[in-house]
């Protein structure tokens, strides 16, 4: 097994290309279930969650064609030939559920896998399925297995979502696309994944109003067409790469940028002491030797800070001059990096939903390993500014949502590596 060698302490300059968004492309390439036509997505991340979605959809009788180097994916769904997305898949991917309201939409039967436990929490997928429910899907869970049916098309119905949920969201909204009459979803994520989804879907003849509001208004459509869609750019990997000169000092263009797309977090980085200015190519983010200030950072739903950055920001906030605070309110088992990051000298108390990190140790090398995709990335983060070597493992973890990541920081200068183990 691959593992990634930082040594830190190198200053970085220079640019980063910022990738399309893996969480927009786990949600558009369902949508090529919804139709008979093709569906081409441009700006696709090239990364092992992808291939697994790839798999999911070539089980139930897609055809995935891989072009340019993966980055253009042609799908056709001239038929679904097989309506369970198995365990096997779905237990590798929790995204893997998106294909329920898709299927169920077109043809009125779909099966799917429970994705099971996860390493940040429990995740249940209970409002995917009311949100169907309501829909007139009829539900039942058997064997492991989410069994949904409806006789003919499913209806229009006014939904509202107790709590946010980005997943829910994209499968209800997908379904009443072509459900008979009016669906409004109240209570509705409005991440930019979502408004990616729906514009794609806009493409494709759904009539879709309000997606970046909270409250999305379907009129259903009898059948969808072909489209093809250039997946937005992710903001997760974004702002991940606008933590690298934060640690190290410097100065680096993260071409691609948008700072709607990060906007309580680019926030946060000011807060904090550190530049980001937005330039003709994307965003560029400066730190020049200054302290960093400490900050209370609670993670929400968009547009407040993404619980996908809680983890890197703990990696800066060990730099800052006192105690941040960091309060995790998405999911209530998202720490698992902390022991880690204290294995390389930081001062973190975990006490429930809450992380008090005290800044200012100083940090050094040391052997860590992988929990989780962002944790992971933490970990590279902090090997930028310690003294020494880091040696990150389980980086299967790194390669699900992060495409080069060796390449992008050494063009900036970082000494960075991965080896085989
Ligand atoms: C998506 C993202 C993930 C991100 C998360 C929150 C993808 C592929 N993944 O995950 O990277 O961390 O949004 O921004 O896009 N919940 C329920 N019942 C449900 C569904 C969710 O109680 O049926 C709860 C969850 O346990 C969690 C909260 O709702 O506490 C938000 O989860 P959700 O937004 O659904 O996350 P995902 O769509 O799984």
């Amino acid at each position: 097994m691959d593992k990634i060698i930082v040594k830190g302490g190198n200053k970085l300059q220079g640019r980063i290309p910022i990738a399309g968004a893996k969480n927009a492309c786990l949600t558009l390439m369902p949508a090529a279930l919804l139709t008979a036509e093709p569906l081409t997505l441009t700006n696709a991340p090239r990364l092992s969650d992808i291939r697994t979605m790839t798999e999911l959809l070539e089980s139930l009788g897609c055809e995935v064609a891989r072009l340019q180097d993966g980055q253009v994916l042609a799908m056709g769904c001239k038929q679904i030939t097989n309506h369970t997305a198995e365990y096997d898949i779905v237990r590798k991917m929790r995204a893997s559920i998106l294909v329920l309201g898709p299927m169920l939409a077109r043809d009125g039967h779909a099966t799917v896998s429970l994705p099971g436990g996860c390493a940040i929490g429990a995740r249940p997928v209970d409002l995917h399925l009311k949100a169907l429910e309501a829909m007139g899907a009829e539900i039942e869970l058997r064997d492991g297995y989410v069994h949904a049916k409806v006789d003919g098309r499913l209806k229009g119905a006014e939904f509202e979502f107790p709590v946010v949920s980005v997943g829910a969201t994209e499968n209800a909204l997908m379904a009443a696309t072509l459900a008979e009459g009016t669906t409004v979803l109240k209570n509705a994520a409005r991440e930019p994944e979502i408004v990616d989804l729906a514009d794609c879907l806009i493409a494709m003849g759904a009539k879709i109003e309000g997606a970046e509001t909270g409250t999305i208004t379907i009129h259903g459509v009898e059948k969808l067409h072909g489209a093809t869609h250039r997946v937005v750019t992710d903001r997760i990997e974004l702002g991940t790469y606008m933590l690298a000169p934060v640690m190290t000092g410097g100065s680096v263009e993260l071409i691609g940028g948008r700072r709607d797309l990060v906007g309580a977090f680019a926030d946060k980085l000011e807060e904090a002491g550190v530049e980001v200015e937005e330039t003709e190519d994307g965003l560029r983010v400066t730190r020049n030797g200054a302290g960093l200030k400490p900050l209370h950072v609670v993670t929400e739903p968009y547009p407040g800070f993404p619980t996908d950055l809680q983890a890197q920001m703990m990696a800066m906030l060990m730099l800052a001059d006192g105690e941040s605070v960091l309060e995790e309110k998405i999911f209530e088992n998202r720490f698992m990096h902390a022991p880690e990051l204290q294995r390389m000298g930081a001062n973190i108390v975990v006490r429930g939903g809450t992380a008090h990190v005290h800044g200012g140790t100083p940090l050094k090398g040391a052997k860590v390993m992988a929990t989780d995709l962002r944790a992971s990335v933490s970990l590279i983060l902090a090997g930028l500014a310690a003294e020494g070597e880091t040696s990150v493992s389980r980086v299967y973890h790194l390669d699900r949502g992060y495409e080069n990541v060796v390449e992008k920081l050494s063009a900036c200068g970082a000494d960075i590596k991965r080896v085989d183990e």
